[in-house]
């Protein structure tokens, strides 16, 4: 492999110069606070948490090259210079030639939504993701699955598995009719799906059918160099280029981005829309104006549009991101292991857990993932999401339960933030609930919201 051929390890490219200090809990406090959370991670206060593998977005630590970018912000309500170097950034490292920020991921994908989707319409993507369904939702559309079958089994090992079914893309636009698909939404490392990559093979594939029905494809490219990772150690042909030139050549196929900073770009907050059209491109502009701010702002600080640019760079080079995934799969092949039901392979952000496999006994009605969520944080203080029928949510046409077949604990891993030994409490911990899971009781929802129901639903034990 390219210029890491003397180093075996994994190790950070970094030193630390800086810390945050944690409070270590105990059970018994940690079993208030976890009811107090209605059993629900996302309720409890971070000042109870020991190692917060709630998510990776907005978590990761930035260098200071970030630190010192913050201290160059330009303030000024219009035209401000940390604009053009986000600008700049986003035109050299993934080619796209017009950018607007926005305060996140969400915010672009409201804007994006609202300009291609008509009432009606289908949205074709490699599973779905929570906040961008939504908006496709709430701009009339209905997302139509079309990632392979193998994303939705946890169990087999193929390094692909954020593929596009190209035969199942096509028999939809067949019977849709391709007037009825603004878009293909396509996302790189497939967070739903574990974090698995899309092999530029089929990529490349997908994008013949684009050009040939006339659909673009939008690009959620929030982990797109830690899907470039897997194509360069995975796939054939991609051994000797960088991570660099591989983003680039991902977002090449593709017509325009949704991109939430806070992963990938190794900021606390910040996304943008970006697109090759200078149609969409003249009416992003206008409509960010009324969601987020201004084209030269989109709801961000200037000098938080500087530490995105300057994460961008950072975040496509190979040591770095060979360093991330490492960690990754080290947690990952601890609790492999042990014995532990976790989806294979290991993706790029995190390591998920299998609570269909972890708490056979339990019903997915009881959310056994939910369950498992809490169950860890009373033991160890780790905190970690659900990613199972509660992220589902319901079904918008008859307002069942959508039951996923993927009933997930995700363990998702912030950058640059946690240690080797950090993992080690993590597995033991996970050990230890896994030992005792004949006793785990599911729970019922007594709590739930109409949007996004996992981020603040309750629950009770059964
Ligand atoms: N797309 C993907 C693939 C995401 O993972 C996220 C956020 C978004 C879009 C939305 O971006 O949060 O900046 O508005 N994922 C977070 C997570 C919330 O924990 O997985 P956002």
């Amino acid at each position: 492999m390219n210029k890491q051929e003397k180093r075996h390890s994994w190790a950070e490219p970094y030193k630390i110069k800086m810390v945050e200090l944690l409070k270590m809990t105990t059970r018994e406090e940690r079993e208030a606070a976890i009811i107090e959370a209605g059993y629900n991670t996302f309720l409890l206060r971070s000042k109870d948490v020991y190692i917060d593998l709630l998510t990776d977005s907005g978590t990761s630590a930035m260098s200071d090259r970030q630190w010192s970018g913050m201290m160059l912000g330009d303030e000024a309500y219009a035209g401000s210079e940390n604009f053009y170097h986000l600008d700049d950034a986003v035109k050299k490292f993934y080619g796209y030639k017009y950018v607007i920020p926005t305060h996140q991921g969400r915010g672009a994908e409201n804007i994006i939504s609202k300009i291609l989707i008509k009432p009606g319409d289908i949205i074709p993507g490699n599973m779905y993701f929570t906040t961008t369904r939504l908006h496709q939702e709430l701009a009339g559309g209905k997302f139509a699955d079309v990632i392979i079958d193998e994303a939705h089994d946890p169990d087999n090992e193929f390094l692909f598995k954020g593929n596009v079914n190209i035969e199942k893309l096509e028999s939809l636009i067949k019977t849709a009719g391709a007037r009825k698909i603004p878009y293909i939404a396509l996302a790189t490392a497939v967070n739903m799906a574990g974090g698995q990559p899309i092999s530029m093979e089929n990529l490349k594939a997908l994008r013949e059918v684009s050009l040939n029905h006339g659909i673009k494809i939008i690009h959620d490219m929030t982990r797109v160099a830690e899907n470039a990772f897997f194509i360069q150690r995975n796939e054939e042909g991609y051994s000797d280029k960088s991570v660099s030139e591989i983003v680039l050549e991902i977002c090449s196929l593709t017509d325009g981005a949704t991109m939430s900073a806070k992963k990938d770009a190794l900021v606390n907050i910040g996304g943008f829309l970006a697109m090759n059209d200078p149609d969409i491109y003249e009416e992003a502009r206008n409509l960010v104006v009324v969601y987020e701010g201004l084209h030269t702002y989109g709801g961000l600080a200037g000098r938080d549009m500087e530490a995105i640019a300057i994460g961008i760079e950072e975040s496509v080079n190979d040591d770095h991101i060979r360093a991330r995934i490492g960690q990754v799969e080290y947690l990952g092949d601890l609790l492999i292991n042990s014995g532990i039901p976790v989806v294979k392979p290991i993706g790029g952000h995190g390591v998920f857990l299998n609570a269909k496999k972890f708490l056979p006994h339990l019903k997915q009605i009881a959310f056994p993932a939910q369950t498992l969520a809490a169950e860890i944080y009373v033991d160890s203080g780790v905190r970690s999401m659900e990613r199972g029928i509660v992220s589902a949510g319901r079904n918008k046409d008859t307002g069942e339960h959508n039951f996923p077949n993927l009933e997930l604990v995700r363990l998702t891993i912030p950058r640059r933030v946690y240690t080797q030994a950090h993992m080690e409490v993590i597995a033991e911990s996970i050990e230890s609930v896994y030992s005792n899971r004949e006793n785990i009781k599911g729970m019922k929802m007594i709590y739930e919201p109409k949007y996004l129901r996992f981020f603040q639903a309750r629950f009770e034990k059964l």
